[in-house]
Order: structure tokens, then C-alpha cells, then sequence
């Protein structure tokens, strides 16, 4: 057997298989369907006989190399990709949770998912108990007879909180429940949460994974038998991500280490100037030693993530000066971009999360989401310096 490469190479070779063209860079498969030689082939393509792609909705070889790079990153046996992170999201609990079920779900979740649990989920019955994120013990205390799995966001959107995997995992197995980790802000990259004891990984690709803001994704991995429930459902609803977001994402993957290693050193170097200025109440970073969880972000993670989290003085009026000022950073609600981007989390992917969970999970009206780009950092810093001079 091969000895397994190194996160980067297999990032880059994984490729789907070599046409008679011989090309060197994988080609797009732009196609819904597939052709068979025969009946016989057909027929036995559906019963699942002979291991081939039939239609795009079920699979495809541009999302395979998709799929088969994250598996490799994740450490997973198998996967299935998504139109969206938040597709990944609801996909992976329609498959796993039947009516009459419970949820025990971190506080602090993207917003969306917080929508599911809240908004659609009760209308099947299905209910979710959030645990506070500062007090991880709690969860078991949380834990019904009729939980399905426990699910976690690490780090947390948008208060980069930290979570220990070990822990939650050791929780499960004593419980005999499912864990379902959202690794969006980490990236395969920086942590696995798989080897800590996780049972499906879910991430937006939409994200880092993409890196450039051009193309929604998401995917979830695991053990062939959870993915192959998850293909059952997808392939009958429909929520397949295009070959050409997937073709796009695997080419970003290749670069995915060398970027993520930039993010993250930016981010710190940001988190660390952040930390001594007098107009910043408080500032979280995984890396930095301040971080309540640091020795559990240090044991999971292997750096401290691109999004750095802040609170400006003066409230509402000094989160408005801040972000009016700001010139060359973006202000946008997506993260994980060359290009820095300032989230108000207050007024846009937390709006519709009720004040007082926001209170719970940290989110004040003056918090600052910082997704740290690629351009030098001494023209972010000087660009969000002279943002935070006119508080
Ligand atoms: C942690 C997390 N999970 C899931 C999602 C949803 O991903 P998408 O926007 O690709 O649907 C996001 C989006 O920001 C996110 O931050």
C-alpha cells in the first residue's frame, strides 16, 4: 500500500483521472448526464452493480476530486458535496434526525443553522437544547433519551470561541450519540476533527476553501456508512454542488495550506496590535494567550484560525464611525477571502438572532468580525488603525 503524502501534496495530486488529451490540469466535467453502452449497463449502473457516474445530481467526476480531496485532508473515508455550506448543514440533519428527535448544539452557531433549529425544525417536532459555550460541562446534563447528536461550530461564528473536541467526543461515546462537527472557520487545514473523536465533518467551501469569494460549496465527510445515508437523502432532493463550483474549489484546494498558513499569521499579527489599543474593549483570537480556551485551541488546532474578533468603545455610535471609516477592508457578511472583510455581526448575520442569545454567545452591538485577507498586513492594520482614530 502507498504510504499516505503530506497535506499539501495530496492536495495537488489527487486528481481525477487523465483523459486521452493527457492533460496536466484536471478538466471540467460540464455535464447533467452520462451515456451507457447498453441496456446491460444502464441496468446495472442503477442497481448500483458497476461503480460509475449516472447523473450530476448523484455525482460527478469534477465534485469526485472535489470530494476525494477533502476526504484525504479530513482524514475521512467518504463524502458528499453540496450546492452551499448551509445545504451541507440542513442535508446532514434531515438524513440523521427523524421527528420526536433532540439535538444538543453549541450556543454560538451561524446564523442560518440557529434558523433551522429554531424556525423549521420545531414544525417536525424535532428539538435542539443549546449549551453555553463557556461552560462545556453542562452539555451532559443536556442530554435527552431521544438526542441524536451533539453538534459544534470550533471556532465559533462570530466569537471565535473554542471548544474542545476531546471532550465533546468523550461525551458521545459515553452517551452512544453522533458528533457533528461545522469545521467552516478551522479548515481541514488547521484541525481534524475526526481524530479527535467527531463522526461527520461539515464545512462551507463557500469559505477559505474557495479563499477568492467566487463560488458557493459545502461538504460533509465521514464513515462510508453515515455518507452513504447522506448520498440516499441528497440524491433524491437534489442539493448536488455544480461541477464547475466543484472544479473551481479543487483547484483552490491545491493552494489551500500555503494561504491559510498567511491568513492565520496575519491574524495573529492584527490580534496582538489589537490587544494593546486603547479604543479596543477586547479582543479574541485563538492564538493569542489571552484566549480563554488557548491551551485547548493549541492541542486541536494547528494555528489560530483567519477571523479575529473585537469589541470597539463607544457602543453602537463607535461600531458606526469605525465601519463608515473603514477605506480599503471590505464591509461584506461573507469571511475566508484574499481581501480583508469587517462584519457587523449585531445588524447582519446575527440580525435575526433573538438579543438575548446574542447576549449569551457574546455578540455585542460594538463587535468587530475581522476575516483576515492576504494583502500586507501593515496596510490592514494602518487601514483599520485610522478607522478606530475617529472613535
Ligand atoms: C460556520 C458556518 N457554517 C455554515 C455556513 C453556511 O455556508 P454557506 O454560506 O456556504 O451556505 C457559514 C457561512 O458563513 C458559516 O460561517
Amino acid at each position: 500500500m502507498s504510504k499516505k503524502k503530506h497535506f499539501e501534496t495530496e492536495a495537488i495530486r489527487i486528481q481525477s483521472e487523465t483523459t486521452q488529451f493527457s492533460e496536466h490540469s484536471a478538466p471540467l466535467y460540464l455535464t447533467s448526464g452520462f451515456v451507457f453502452e447498453d441496456a446491460e449497463e444502464m441496468r446495472a449502473s442503477f442497481a448500483e452493480e458497476k461503480q460509475r457516474d449516472l447523473y450530476s445530481r448523484y455525482s460527478n467526476p469534477s465534485v469526485n476530486e472535489f470530494v476525494d480531496k477533502v476526504c484525504a485532508m479530513e482524514g475521512a473515508e467518504a463524502g458528499f458535496a453540496f450546492a452551499s455550506g448551509m445545504a451541507a448543514v440542513f442535508s446532514t440533519f434531515a438524513t440523521l434526525l427523524d421527528a420526536g428527535d433532540h439535538v444538543v448544539s453549541c450556543s454560538s452557531v451561524f446564523g442560518a443553522t440557529h434558523g433551522l433549529f429554531t424556525k423549521y425544525f420545531p414544525k417536525w417536532n424535532i428539538e435542539c437544547s443549546y449549551f453555553n459555550i463557556n461552560a462545556i460541562e453542562t452539555v451532559e446534563s443536556l442530554i435527552q433519551p431521544n438526542t441524536k447528536f451533539i453538534y459544534a461550530e470550533t471556532p465559533t461564528n462570530p466569537g471565535v470561541d473554542v471548544l474542545d473536541l476531546e471532550y465533546l467526543s468523550a461525551i458521545c461515546k459515553k452517551h452512544d450519540l453522533l458528533l457533528v462537527i461545522d469545521n467552516c472557520f478551522a479548515t481541514p487545514y488547521l484541525q481534524n476533527p475526526i481524530k479527535h473523536g467527531a463522526d461527520l465533518v461539515i464545512h462551507s467551501a463557500t469559505k477559505l476553501m474557495d479563499g477568492q469569494g467566487r463560488v458557493l460549496g459545502g461538504i460533509t465527510v465521514g464513515s462510508k456508512e453515515l455518507i452513504r445515508e447522506i448520498y440516499l437523502f441528497s440524491r433524491l432532493t437534489g442539493p448536488a454542488m455544480s461541477p464547475f463550483n466543484a472544479w473551481v474549489l479543487s483547484k483552490s484546494l491545491e493552494t489551500l495550506a500555503v494561504r491559510v498558513e498567511k491568513h492565520c499569521d496575519n491574524a495573529l499579527k492584527l490580534a496582538s496590535y489589537l490587544e494593546a489599543h486603547p479604543k479596543v474593549k477586547w479582543v479574541k483570537y485563538p492564538f493569542l494567550k489571552s484566549h480563554p480556551k488557548y491551551e485547548v485551541a493549541k492541542k486541536q488546532m494547528r494555528l489560530g484560525g483567519s477571523i479575529v474578533a473585537f469589541e470597539v468603545e463607544g457602543g453602537i455610535e463607535g461600531g458606526r464611525n469605525f465601519f463608515d471609516n473603514i477605506k480599503m477592508c471590505s464591509l461584506s457578511a461573507n469571511l475566508g477571502d484574499t481581501r480583508t472583510i469587517v462584519t457587523h455581526p449585531a445588524s447582519t448575520t446575527h440580525a435575526k438572532v433573538e438579543p438575548e442569545v446574542k447576549a449569551a454567545v457574546g455578540i455585542t452591538d460594538g463587535t468587530v468580525r475581522c476575516s483576515l485577507g492576504l494583502e500586507h498586513i501593515d496596510d490592514i492594520i494602518a487601514d483599520i488603525e485610522q478607522a478606530l482614530n475617529t472613535i
